[in-house]
């Protein structure tokens, strides 16, 4: 079981206002950050703030040794066959353009998604049908929002990738990975998982899942914003042609001519946030310190609280399957013909509690379903039962006073 409080200690915001923090229920958005994380970027930016890898001095080779550190963890955090399998980026949303735009699709070749894609995974896609004539073609999911494998294996003969998110931001569930993955491998067709929602909540390894690609960004995990990872099997890298290509990625060049370094190195053109990978590595470490079966059971908790007072509440329309076992700490819901964004604004201005309102980069989906937006609870280790109380008390006022 986990130590809510103890947690809540390591995170300055929750532990620092006298019993006035935030209730913060927007953690598929950005997580918070505890303290380890912060004070780990802080040291880089006090203590040794120079390049990794170029400059043969003291402080760049601290940021070297701190950098391959990050990358090392990381690689244990997923289970990866070693550290160069783990090239860092921005976000989740640049891992998917990394592959996109790497991978030598040509015109005709079939891309596979689902039919709840967040944009990241959706435009870089329709970018490539209308820039190259790649073809997009979409899984539908079961009615209640889980992953149709009768629809994949209609859709996958002649595929060149299925990309598909393994927990879903919309309604928070997750799809059988394995048996995906399985069912495409069976067919020759590589799998790249958006892990992004996944990451936070789960136990992910790499090797067990035979995935080929995967990202995920470290500010839902608990790490900075602007870091995240793309993973892919070296032997998969290898091939890459990187699509942002320039300083630290070449092993030399002459006016007209140059040789790309090896993985991981070719992959991360130009400077890097060294802060922020240095965090991310910590927000993994901090992360690894407890076991993501009580990180689920907590937010099994809460959820099951939440879901069962909404349920009371008719209007009320839950996205996804009703059972909170199968929406990870995510309940996202709406009332027919209402503007869900005034629940977000009175809940913040009422009682200080933060969640999101809007399609919630899954446009697509809101769309065909002809739903106008939605309001998304999203939970983590650090929230508590008070909280999802506060929640659904202030909730049931604003549903008496609109
Ligand atoms: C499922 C999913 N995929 C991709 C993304 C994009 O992540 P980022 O904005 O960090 O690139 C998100 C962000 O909310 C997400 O929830």
């Amino acid at each position: 079981m986990l130590n809510t409080s103890k947690i809540r200690a390591d995170f300055n915001i929750l532990s620092s206002r006298n019993g006035s923090a935030p209730v913060y229920l927007d953690s598929a958005c950005m997580s918070l950050k505890p303290n380890q994380v912060i004070e780990a970027m802080n040291d880089y930016y006090f203590n040794y703030p120079a390049c990794a890898g170029r400059s043969s001095h003291k402080l760049g080779d601290k940021v070297t040794k701190k950098v391959k550190e990050a990358r090392q963890i990381i690689a244990k955090f997923i289970n990866a066959r070693n550290e160069d399998e783990i090239i860092f980026t921005r976000n989740t949303t640049e891992g998917i353009n990394l592959l996109a735009n790497s991978l030598g699709l040509q015109k005709g070749d079939i891309v596979l998604i689902s039919d709840k894609e967040h944009n990241s995974n959706l435009i870089p896609w329709l970018q490539l049908r209308d820039k190259i004539g790649i073809t997009v073609k979409i899984i539908p999911s079961n009615e209640d929002g889980s992953f149709n494998l009768d629809n994949l294996s209609k859709l996958i003969t002649g595929a060149k990738l299925v990309s598909v998110v393994h927990t879903s931001n919309l309604d928070g569930v997750t799809n059988p990975a394995k048996k995906i993955i399985e069912i495409a491998h069976k067919n020759n067709i590589l799998v790249f998982l958006d892990a992004a929602q996944s990451i936070p909540h789960k136990k992910i390894d790499v090797q067990d899942l035979d995935v080929d690609f995967l990202a995920f960004s470290g500010h839902k995990m608990l790490g900075p914003t602007g870091t995240g990872v793309f993973y892919g099997k070296s032997e998969l890298l290898e091939k890459l042609s990187p699509f942002l290509v320039g300083g630290d990625t070449v092993e030399f060049s002459t006016y007209e001519n140059y040789k790309l370094l090896p993985v991981p190195e070719k992959f991360e053109a130009g400077l890097q946030d060294y802060a922020g990978i240095i965090g991310l590595g910590e927000a993994a470490k901090y992360l690894s310190q407890f076991n993501f079966k009580d990180i689920a059971e907590h937010e099994l908790r809460l959820n099951t609280y939440i879901t069962g007072e909404l349920k009371k509440i008719l209007q009320i329309k839950i996205i996804g399957p009703e059972d909170p076992k199968e929406r990870s700490g995510i309940i996202n819901f709406y009332i027919d013909g209402t503007d869900m964004h005034k629940f977000a604004v009175m809940l913040d201005e009422m009682a200080d509690i933060s969640i999101r309102s809007g399609q919630h980069c899954v446009h697509s989906w809101f769309n065909s379903k002809k739903i106008y937006n939605s309001a998304r609870v999203s939970l983590y280790l650090y929230n508590t039962m008070e909280e999802a109380e506060a929640f659904i008390a202030n909730l049931n006022k604003i549903i008496k006073i609109l």
